[in-house]
């Protein structure tokens, strides 16, 4: 079992106008005022380092009991569905969905069923399908919110519906908010909806600290405790060091993510009146988040990345990653003097391919 996807992205060759990326751009420690002390190995994490699991539940109001940390919202997706999932077990995703993820839930055996997001209803998980096939065998349903590729936000209404369903399957939902925090106005955490929610997040996507592998998950405190006693088989701890970084991050939050909701809006408009210009793409208007999915009138957009990396020096990602060929991921987190000029090569690889 790997993850295509992952190893795609990780083999392909950087591109000056990257709009391929989903997060923002990388935040410089040395911006902050660090001495080696802060990074001292003393009080390493055993059991489980409460300082960092108190500036996680003070973001969301949360009960530190329920906070599990993981590297990234990789493992910590794993942790949570590897405590939820048995082989055999019913599991319903998103479709199209992010691939690691689903992948995951594949390598923990589970029987995967698949509720569609239509770029017709603007990427809205369709909550009449998941009540026509969750069963009595559904023990998870899995959603990112934001969705990624679209950016979609799902409403508290909506995910209190979901919440219902899971609820009458005995079931949990699984909600990666790891793109939540560049939702427009911000939104709070599904797992404040009760105890069947389950939500992974890092300060990865939003924060541009993803070599930090910042991960964490909340949840009930004894499904919390079961992910912990769980983590024992995978990592026991994560790095000291990146625990003490990860607090201090949390301590320097906003200076940290000073400047991106401003980018983010200003690269979103930029975006929108892109697709407002051609006749060759359509996209749901890009209100949140850093990525979007626009549909390329008929045509598999392998080609069009190819060609963008081949002579434009930019790229994209090919929508067959997400299940839908004919759409292509942007990415717009970075700076916007460089997306103005990856979205002038990208109509141009358009224009050639006309
Ligand atoms: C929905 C989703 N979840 C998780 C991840 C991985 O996040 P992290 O870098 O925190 O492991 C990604 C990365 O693209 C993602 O899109």
């Amino acid at each position: 079992m790997q993850s295509e996807y992952m190893h795609w992205a990780k083999t392909q060759s950087a591109t000056r106008y990257n709009l391929s990326s989903s997060e923002v751009p990388h935040f410089r420690l040395d911006r902050l005022n660090l001495t080696i002390e802060d990074l001292d190995l003393d009080g390493a994490s055993h059991p489980r380092y409460l300082p960092l699991r108190q500036s996680i539940a003070s973001q969301y109001s949360f009960d530190p009991e329920g906070v599990v940390a993981a590297d990234g919202t990789s493992m910590a997706n794993f942790l949570a569905m590897a405590a939820l999932i048995a082989p055999g077990d019913e599991v319903i995703f998103e479709q199209p969905a992010y691939e690691p993820m689903l992948s995951a839930a594949e390598f923990l055996g589970a029987d995967i069923k698949r509720v569609a997001r239509s770029p017709a209803t603007d990427f809205r998980f369709d909550i009449d399908q998941l009540k026509a096939i969750v069963s009595e065998r559904t023990r998870l349903i899995v959603l990112a919110n934001l969705h990624n590729p679209s950016g979609a936000l799902t409403s508290e209404a909506d995910l209190q519906e979901i919440g219902s369903i899971a609820e009458g399957a005995d079931a949990h939902v699984l909600v990666d908010e790891v793109y939540l925090d560049s939702a427009v106005p911000p939104q709070p955490t599904s797992a404040l909806l009760g105890p069947r929610f389950v939500v992974t997040n890092s300060l990865t996507k939003v924060y541009g600290l993803s070599g930090l592998r910042c991960g964490w998950i909340l949840a009930d405190p004894g499904l919390a405790r079961r992910m912990w006693r769980l983590n024992d088989l995978f990592g026991v701890n994560q790095a000291h060091q990146a625990e003490r970084l990860a607090c201090f991050a949390f301590a320097h939050l906003d200076e940290i993510s000073a400047g991106t909701a401003e980018r983010l809006r200003a690269n979103r408009a930029m975006f929108n009146r892109f697709v407002a210009e051609r006749d060759d793409i359509d996209c749901m208007t890009a209100e949140h988040g850093i990525t979007v999915f626009p549909r390329w009138a008929g045509r598999d957009s392998e080609a069009l990345d190819a060609l963008l990396r081949s002579k434009y020096d930019a790229s994209v990602v090919p929508g067959r990653w997400f299940e839908l060929p004919e759409h292509f991921r942007v990415g717009l987190g970075g700076d916007t003097g460089l997306l103005v000029e990856g979205l002038a090569r990208l109509g141009a690889a358009l224009d050639e391919l006309r």
